[in-house]
């Protein structure tokens, strides 16, 4: 299995999917592994298998989907956090799906939503989904923000600089990237910017900054 490094660039968003289902072990170890995300995170993320009809109609096809039909479906109690969550956790499945040979790809806009398919307790919502299967390719990096846009110290510490570039490598809503790192005295500061679904993308910036720098969630001021 490839490390979390190597997965997060060889992960580029695919939109196109062979017929190959997600079944066996790997089906095993990605329930099993988002089982651990909910209990850590409080999200109420499910997996929805064999469902044509989120990426059946005229958005998906569109947004150029095809032969989606499994999806993480991004759950949680509605409130400040739920973008940022869905994002951070949301991110660590997909680099976990990268790592056992799977691709995948964020969706906020160009799907359908199909309340049959997800259940929502009291108070939660769907944030967004994340199409997943055996690609059709292996998708083609995106083109990226030189890290010195990303960045609003000057002076960057070799591990702060680490993190910048693995949040360069994150997938944004419209390849955005308009988060921003600040590093004041040994904390960070991470900015969203203004847009769609710019809090998930701040999370999963964060995410990505945490596995480049090598530090853990104390690092956020
Ligand atoms: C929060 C979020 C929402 C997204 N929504 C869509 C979408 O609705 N349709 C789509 O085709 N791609 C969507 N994407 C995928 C982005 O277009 C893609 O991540 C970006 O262009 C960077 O490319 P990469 O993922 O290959 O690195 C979304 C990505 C994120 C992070």
């Amino acid at each position: 299995m490839i490390d979390l490094q190597q997965a997060m660039l060889e992960r580029h968003s695919v939109r196109s999917y062979t017929d190959r289902p997600l079944d066996g072990e790997v089906l095993d170890q990605l329930r099993a592994y988002i089982d651990q995300l909910n209990a850590r995170s409080g999200l109420h993320l499910q997996l929805v298998l064999n469902e044509p009809e989120a990426f059946g109609g005229m958005l998906a096809h569109y947004g150029r989907f095809s032969g989606v039909t499994s999806y993480l479906a991004l759950v949680g109690l509605d409130g400040p956090c739920l973008e940022e969550d869905c994002g951070y956790f949301g991110e660590k499945f997909v680099l976990y799906a990268q790592r056992l040979g799977l691709n995948s790809c964020w969706v906020g806009g160009t799907f359908k939503k199909v309340p049959s398919a997800f259940s929502l307790a009291e108070g939660e919502k769907l944030c967004l989904v994340i199409a997943l299967g055996y690609g059709q390719t292996q998708g083609r990096p995106h083109r990226g923000k030189p890290i010195s846009r990303l960045s609003r110290t000057r002076d960057m510490p070799e591990w702060f600089v680490r993190g910048v570039e693995a949040a360069a490598l994150a997938p944004t809503a419209l390849n955005q990237q308009k988060f921003s790192f600040e590093l004041t005295g040994d904390k960070v500061l991470a900015r969203a910017g203004i847009g769609p679904f710019s809090k998930v993308d701040l999370g999963i910036a964060k995410l990505h900054f945490e596995l480049g720098s090598g530090r853990d969630s104390s690092v956020w001021l």
